[in-house]
């Protein structure tokens, strides 16, 4: 199931002068096509030092969430909802993690071309069961993925999702509440003694449910992995395509999309 692919390059750092648009590298963005997917990296280190002002001195570094006003940005790329929506979040790790999801889709807008979204609306808006939507462009297939050191956000021209996008970091010490929750009887009995592997058929699972939309609206363990075999509710799950692989050490990712495009021919 995994397939070769160049690998991003590992976080770095960056800082430019305030005002300026931070490049692609500057922000630790990584841009990549995979299967027809434009994808956006990015380094959550290197994208708070170029999107934020060094928080002042005396803030401690921590779990709790920054304020943020517009005065805090060194680069204004959050509309006034979403900045909204940012300072209401518990926890500067979300806080983080949300912008540069959001910086991700914004630079992959930018790259196709696409009109830039009208600040004053969310960029993303959410379909009943959490499946994000680019307000100004519903109709474009997107996915959004954070874990540890990283962000990255998948698009697809319209037609060619849905897609789905998982990227998990290996959490440090044991896997044995993941492998309870996320996956069944039966792939237990038979799960690889490697944790990265564990993490990698993670990934496929998550993906996959972020692909149809379902989130937390359905289990981990009614989607079954079982000899390299995808299965939903007990059946075999067709017409998909998947691409898994570590793009570093200690994160996998996988990206689930249509095996063949709709409108495309057969
Ligand atoms: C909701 C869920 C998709 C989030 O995935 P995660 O690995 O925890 O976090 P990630 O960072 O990879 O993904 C978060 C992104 O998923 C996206 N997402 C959330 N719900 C989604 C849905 N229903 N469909 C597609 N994408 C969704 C959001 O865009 C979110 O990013 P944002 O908040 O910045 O907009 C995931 O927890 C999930 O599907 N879990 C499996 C089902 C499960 O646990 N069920 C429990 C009930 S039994």
């Amino acid at each position: 199931m995994t397939s070769a692919a160049p690998r991003p390059e590992g976080p770095g750092r960056g800082t430019p002068p305030p005002g300026t648009l931070p490049d692609a590298g500057e922000t630790g963005c990584r841009m990549r096509r995979i299967n027809g997917v434009a994808l956006c990296f990015v380094d959550l280190a290197a994208f708070t030092d170029a999107v934020l002002h060094p928080p002042p001195i005396g803030t401690a570094p921590g779990p709790a969430p920054r304020p943020l006003p517009p005065e805090a940005f060194r680069v204004a790329f959050l509309g006034a909802a979403d900045r909204a929506q940012v300072n209401a979040f518990k926890s500067f790790k979300k806080q983080r993690e949300w912008m540069a999801g959001r910086f991700a889709l914004g630079r992959l807008l930018a790259a196709a071309g696409l009109p830039a979204p009208n600040p004053r609306e969310p960029l993303v808006t959410y379909d009943p069961r959490g499946a994000p939507r680019v307000t100004a462009h519903p109709q474009l297939p997107v996915s959004i993925s954070h874990s540890n050191q990283w962000a990255v956000a998948a698009m697809v021209a319209p037609g060619r999702g849905p897609i789905g996008l998982d990227l998990e970091h290996r959490p440090a010490g044991e896997l044995r509440y993941l492998v309870a929750t996320a996956f069944s009887r039966r792939e237990r009995a038979d799960l690889p003694d490697d944790p990265r592997e564990v993490i990698r058929l993670w990934t496929i699972k998550e993906a996959y449910l972020k692909y149809l939309g379902l989130g937390f609206h359905e289990s981990l363990q009614r989607v079954e992995i079982i000899a390299g075999r995808l299965w939903h509710d007990g059946r075999a799950v067709a017409g998909l395509r998947l691409h898994t692989e570590y793009p570093w050490p200690d994160y996998a990712l996988a990206l689930v999309t249509p095996a063949a495009p709709s409108g495309a021919r057969a």
